[in-house]
Order: structure tokens, then C-alpha cells, then sequence
């Protein structure tokens, strides 16, 4: 589809790539991430108003490393480098770019040598300005036309500008949160650079999922697993607008959920949206799979290997459905996949990624790919989806089993249930939900002797977690008012059997993860 309002970002491979999808949104502007194989029939295809090329791990020294298309470099569009994007236009316009003999990694700071369209209302010459640099080869001559704007101590190229060509590029990352005014430089590149007026909105976004959502599926039938999260719910409302009854919803309950869950989704989807809902009872199964295992990662796999036999099942019963809908979002793409050739590793094997089973033979439909949860929570407003969904903290696929360390078992996630339930209604009594990221309790496989009225107790030790975040990659412990932890702790032991201990978890992430598995 045409998009004469859309900057194209053309994608090198970088771990951050989709941040500057997201600020290019912020900016609001529409934007496209492709990959350099593919950028030039995108190119064609959508007719943007400009391109910002990504970084990558690759290095333009080597003969065999992408290259910005022909096409695009001669098109004469406004362009934005940024890191390998930097050098790769530095090479292909007649510049040298040399491999570092140690790269630059970090924080840095870069002093502004010259005015130029980016720093607008932003900076002015001779201030000094943080940045988040992350290279390794750097850029050694500048390609004719061009001069430098900013330098930093490692890099004196750190901005450089071809006014005439509308082309600047950067040896930092502007995208990440570590540049602070790096949303503001995007910004200015699309509106005043380019010259875009920045009124796009999630609503546009909306449209071009749903006219996607509909090329891709045709008139084969979908089946969505609905976890109760905002997410799948958000995904599920979104693909329903898209093809209406050719979509299913497969609830499975493997008895991991939180109390009350599987009701609330029943009544939302069943109830006020009419959207067909099969609801599975996999209690047994779940349970007797998870039994004897303690390993996290075993734990994940099979739970996320027996919420695809479940819906592989569903989907025979179902007939004919080729299609597996899911609520993946980008932060669960980014964690789990470890590109070729970059520094990523595998932190934890989040179960709603990595595909599915070639054995399945359904295919994906993954509309939140591309965005963060604070985006997909606007796009649930967008979609009418009530505030008690929209707003709900995020909850992980294999729910509560990752949530009690060592063996799972029914009786376990049953006294869990409990104690967060009450941690949740004391949260929200206090008025602190919105201002928590995610809230929620660990059952430790930690027994501790307590004393209750004259007797001697040996229980459960429950740790509770609560974190702020803006977008679940880093995350700080959230800190309670006064007498919030003792009032829920004495709740928690006088109420819920098997628990004598409780305890506060004050770590960030990093260099934990939000979850204890
Ligand atoms: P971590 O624990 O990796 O969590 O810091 C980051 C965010 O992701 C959620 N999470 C998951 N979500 N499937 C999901 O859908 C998973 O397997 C999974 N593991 C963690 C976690 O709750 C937090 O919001």
C-alpha cells in the first residue's frame, strides 16, 4: 500500500531497530520496518516521504555486508543514518569509513560544533549532550557534500549533514532511551527535515493492520489464544474487526491463571463481544505435565509445547483453520530471538515466540509484533476494550508456573492464587494499580518456622514483586507507601494456609528479570 506520509526504516539488523519505529510513532508519523533484502520492492511499493537507515552488527569494511539499495540512495529523499546506517552512507557516497581498533560502547558525550535542521529548538552550538554510542568501526573521511555537526571524543564524525541532500546521519543510537534527546532529533528529522506534519495516530495504525490482517488471511479461519491478558485481548478484538466469525478464540485454562480469570475472559468475549470462544479445561494435563519439574526453562517449554497441542487440537475440531493468532509483542520478540552475527543471547525462551511447530502447519498472525505495551494499551482504547483489560499488568503466558519456583502442583498454585489475589485487592484499594507496571507474588520453595497463637508453624515463604517499568526491558522495584507491606503481609498470613512468611523483592532489572523465572 502507498504511504506518501511514511518514513521507510530500513532495517541492518539492529537489536533497537523497532525503538525507532516507536519514535518515528511518537513523532507521529507512519512508519515501515523492512529488512535490507527486501527494502527496495518496499521502497517502490510504499513511496515514503524519506528512509532512516538502522544500525546492524555487520561491518561496511567487509566486502560482503548489506549496502543501502541503488534505488533508494539516488531517489533523493531525506535520509537519517544512524550507527551502521551512518557508515553505510558514508561508503556509498564517497566517504571512508575504518574498523575501530576498540569500539565505543555506552554513554557518551557529543558537543554541538554547528547548527542544522535536526537540532531545532532543541540544541544549540558549543553545548555538550548525552549519548548512547555502540560501534565499532567508525567513520575516518566524510563523503563530499557533507560536514560535521557534532563530535564526541571517539567519534568526530558523531553527526554529520549534507544539507543540500536533505541526508544526517549519526555514529550514536538516538532511538534508545540512553540518548535522552534522541526522540526529539527523530522528531525533528520527520517534521522538519522532511517536512511531515506528524498527525498520524494508532487509529491509521488500526486501519493498516486490519486491511494487512484481511490480505494476509483471505478467507481461511483463525484461531486466537486468548490468555486474558491485554495483548491476546487487544490481538483477538483487533483480528475480529479484520474477518469477523472466520475467527475463533481458544481460551485454554491450564490452571495457571490467577483467581477469577477464566470468568472475567468468558464474560468479556463470550458476553459483550459475540466472538465464538471455545474454553478448555486442560487443568489435568497441565498438572500432570508439570509435575516432578523444577527446571525454569523446562517448565516453559512444556507448557508453551502443550498450549500449541491444545490448540492444534481445537483447531482440528475447529476445522480448516490455518492460522494461529497471537498477541506477541516486540519486547517478547527482541528477548528471544538472537539475531545472526549480534550480541543478543537468549534470555529466557518466552513461550508465545519462535514460531510454531513445523508439524502444525498453521501460520502466524502476530499484529503487535511491532509494538510496545504502552502502545498496544492506546491501540485496546482505540478498539473500545474496557479499562479493566486495558489497564491490567501484564501477565506471562506460562502465568503462575513461572511464578512458583521448584515443582508445580495444584495444591501450590492454589495457595498462590490466594495471596495474590488479596496482594491485588489491597493494591488496588490503595489506589496503586495504574502506577504499577506488574504486581504479583512468588511462592518460594523455602519452608520457614513461624508462630501462630502457641503453635510452632513450618511454611511456605511468599515473596511479592512489584515493579514500574515503561516498557518491561528494564524496571525498577516499586516502592510502597509506609504501611502498605505490613498490612498485606499480616493479610496474607492470617488468610491464606500454608503461608508464615512473607517477604519484599527490591530488585531491578537489570540485573533480574521481572519474573523469578
Ligand atoms: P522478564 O521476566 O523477562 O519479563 O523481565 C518481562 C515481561 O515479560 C513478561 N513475560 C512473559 N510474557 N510470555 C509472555 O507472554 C512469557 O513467557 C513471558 N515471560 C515473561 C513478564 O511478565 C514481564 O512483563
Amino acid at each position: 500500500m502507498e504511504h506518501p506520509d511514511s518514513i521507510l526504516i530500513v532495517d541492518f539488523g539492529s537489536q533497537v531497530t523497532q525503538l525507532i519505529a516507536r519514535r518515528v510513532r511518537e513523532a507521529g508519523v507512519y512508519s515501515e520496518v523492512v529488512p535490507f533484502q527486501s527494502a527496495e520492492a518496499a521502497f517502490a511499493r510504499i513511496k515514503p516521504a524519506a528512509v532512516i537507515l538502522s544500525g546492524g552488527p555487520a561491518s561496511v569494511v567487509d566486502a560482503e555486508s548489506p549496502r543501502i539499495p541503488q534505488g533508494i540512495l539516488d531517489s533523493g529523499l531525506p535520509m537519517l543514518g544512524i550507527c551502521y546506517g551512518q557508515q553505510a552512507l558514508t561508503q556509498q557516497l564517497g566517504g571512508k569509513v575504518e574498523k575501530g581498533d576498540s569500539g565505543e560502547f555506552g554513554e557518551a558525550f557529543i558537543t554541538v560544533e554547528d547548527g542544522c535542521a535536526l537540532f531545532d529548538g532543541l540544541w544549540a552550538q558549543g553545548e555538550r549532550h548525552q549519548v548512547w554510542m555502540s560501534h565499532g568501526d567508525k567513520v575516518t573521511a566524510l563523503a563530499p557534500g557533507f560536514r560535521v555537526v557534532a563530535t564526541s571524543p571517539g567519534a568526530p564524525y558523531a553527526i554529520i549533514a549534507n544539507d543540500e541532500r536533505r541526508i544526517y546521519a549519526m555514529q550514536f543510537h538516538p532511538e534508545v532511551v540512553h540518548t535522552p534527546d534522541g526522540a526529539k532529533l527523530i522528531a525533528n528529522f520527520a517534521r522538519h527535515v522532511v517536512g511531515l506534519t506528524g498527525d498520524w495516530t494508532m487509529a491509521e495504525f488500526r486501519e493498516a493492520k486490519i486491511a494487512e490482517i484481511r490480505e494476509q488471511v483471505g478467507s481461511g479461519r483463525v484461531i486466537c489464544g486468548l490468555s486474558g491478558g491485554v495483548d491476546s485481548s487487544v490481538a483477538a478484538l483487533l483480528i475480529h474487526e479484520a474477518i469477523g466469525d472466520q475467527l475463533t478464540c481458544v481460551f485454554v485454562d491450564g490452571g495457571i491463571l490467577r483467581q477469577g480469570e477464566a470468568e472475567q475472559v468468558v464474560s468479556l468475549f463470550r458476553g459483550h463481544y459475540n466472538i465464538p470462544l471455545v474454553h478448555v479445561d486442560a487443568q489435568e494435563l497441565f498438572m500432570g505435565g508439570l509435575a516432578g519439574v523444577t527446571d525454569p526453562e523446562a517448565k516453559r517449554k512444556f507448557i508453551g509445547k502443550t498450549f500449541i497441542d491444545v490448540f492444534e487440537a481445537e483447531a482440528k475440531k475447529i476445522g480448516g483453520a490455518e492460522f494461529l493468532a497471537q498477541g506477541t509483542l516486540y519486547p517478547d520478540v527482541i528477548e528471544s530471538v538472537s539475531f545472526t552475527g549480534g550480541p543478543s543471547v537468549t534470555i529466557k525462551s518466552h513461550h508465545n515466540v519462535g514460531g510454531l511447530p513445523e508439524r502444525m502447519n498453521m501460520k502466524l498472525v502476530e499484529p503487535l509484533r511491532e509494538l510496545f505495551k504502552d502502545e498496544v494499551r492506546v491501540l485496546g482504547r482505540e478498539l473500545g476494550l474496557p479499562d479493566v483489560f486495558v489497564g491490567r499488568h501484564p501477565f506471562p503466558g506460562p502465568g503462575l508456573a513461572i511464578r512458583i519456583p521448584g515443582e508445580v502442583t495444584k495444591e501450590r498454585c492454589d495457595i498462590l492464587r490466594k495471596a495474590d489475589a488479596i496482594y491485588l485487592e489491597e493494591i488496588r484499594k490503595a489506589g496503586l494499580y495504574d502506577a504499577i507496571w506488574q504486581a504479583f507474588a512468588v511462592l518460594l520453595p523455602v519452608r520457614s518456622v513461624g508462630v501462630m497463637g502457641d503453635g510452632r508453624t513450618y511454611d511456605s515463604v511468599l515473596a511479592l514483586r512489584a515493579v514500574t517499568s515503561v516498557d518491561g526491558m528494564t524496571a525498577q522495584a516499586f516502592d510502597f507507601p509506609g504501611d502498605f507491606l505490613p498490612r498485606v503481609t499480616t493479610r496474607i498470613i492470617n488468610e491464606v494456609k500454608g503461608i508464615n512468611r512473607v517477604v519484599y523483592d527490591y530488585t531491578s532489572k537489570p540485573p533480574g528479570t521481572i519474573e523469578w523465572e
